[in-house]
C-alpha cells in the first residue's frame, strides 16, 4: 500500500479541450487512491452547464458530483463546487450572462476546507487551460495562484499534439509545471493512424514529461473499472510525491 504523503499531493486537472475526459480521469485517480487507502478531494471551482436541483436526464450527474462520488466526499457540494451556472459557456459568459461575479475569495476559502485532511487534492477546470473566468483571470491564473502543478488530460485525436504543445508552453511561459499529460481514449472505435501515433509523438516530442495513458471504459460510472483503469495506464505515479 501507498503510505500517505506528508504534504498533500495537489493537482490542477486541465485539458486539451471540453468533453475530452478531464472529470472521468480525475474520478479513476480519485478512486484508485482511495484503493490504495488515501484521503482524496476534490473540486470543481465553477462549473457552467448545469441546473442545479434538476434531476439530470439519462443519469449524468454534473462533474462536482461524479467526482464528490468518487472521492467518496461528504463535503457540501458548496464546497466542492462554489459556483454552478446554467448556460454550458466558458465561467466569464456565462456568470457575465446572469449577473454572477465570480470572487477569487470564495474559491480559495473553498480550496483551504477541500484540502483539510486529504492526502491527494484534484482541482478540475473548465475545457482547455486559458478559458477565461473573468476578464483578467483564466484557469492557468487561478492554477498558478494556487500553486498546483498540472494533470494535463489529452483527448487523443487529429490535432491533439498541437493543443498539447500550446498548452505546455502556455503552462511553462507562466511557471507552473505540467506533472504528466495523461492521453486518453475518445471512443473503442478502430484507432486511425493518428491515434496510433499520437503517443510515440509526445514522447519524442517532449522527452522531459511524464506521458500516460488512459483507455476507453465500457462503465465510466464504474470506479472499480476506472480505478483498475488508472492502475493500468500507469497512475499511481502521480500518487506518490514526485521529485522536486
Ligand atoms: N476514457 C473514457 N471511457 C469512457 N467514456 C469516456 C472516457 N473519457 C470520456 N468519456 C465520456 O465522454 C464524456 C466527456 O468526458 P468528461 O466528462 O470526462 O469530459 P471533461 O473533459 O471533463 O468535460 P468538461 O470540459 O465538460 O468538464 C463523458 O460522457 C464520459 O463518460
Ligand atoms: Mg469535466
Amino acid at each position: 500500500m501507498t503510505s500517505p504523503p506528508n504534504r498533500p499531493i495537489r493537482l490542477g486537472v486541465t485539458g486539451t479541450d471540453t468533453g475530452i475526459g478531464k472529470t472521468v480521469v480525475s474520478c479513476a485517480l480519485a478512486a484508485r487512491a482511495r484503493q490504495l487507502g488515501l484521503r482524496v478531494a476534490a473540486m470543481k471551482p465553477i462549473e457552467s452547464g448545469v441546473v442545479e436541483h434538476r434531476v439530470p436526464e439519462r443519469g449524468l450527474s454534473s462533474d462536482a458530483d461524479r467526482l464528490r462520488a468518487a472521492c467518496g466526499s461528504t463535503l457540501p457540494m458548496s464546497v466542492v463546487r462554489p459556483y454552478v451556472l446554467e448556460e454550458p459557456l466558458a465561467p466569464m459568459i456565462a456568470a457575465a450572462r446572469t449577473g454572477v461575479q465570480i470572487d477569487i475569495a470564495v474559491l480559495d476559502a473553498a480550496l483551504a476546507l477541500v484540502e483539510q485532511d486529504a492526502d491527494v487534492v484534484l482541482v478540475e477546470g473548465a475545457g482547455g487551460l486559458l478559458v477565461p473566468i473573468d476578464l483578467r483571470v483564466s484557469y492557468l491564473d487561478l492554477f498558478a495562484r494556487w500553486q498546483l502543478p498540472l494533470l494535463l488530460v489529452a483527448g487523443n485525436k487529429l490535432g491533439v499534439l498541437n493543443h498539447v504543445l500550446l498548452t505546455v508552453r502556455a503552462a511553462e511561459t507562466a511557471g507552473v509545471p505540467v506533472r504528466a499529460i495523461v492521453l486518453t481514449s475518445l471512443s473503442d472505435r478502430d484507432a486511425t493512424v493518428a491515434e496510433t501515433t499520437n503517443f510515440d509523438a509526445l514522447v519524442t516530442l517532449l522527452p522531459h514529461y511524464t506521458i500516460l495513458r488512459f483507455p476507453w471504459v465500457d462503465r465510466p460510472d464504474d470506479l472499480d473499472i476506472l480505478a483498475a483503469a488508472a492502475e493500468g495506464g500507469g497512475l499511481d505515479v502521480l500518487l506518490s510525491p514526485s521529485s522536486p
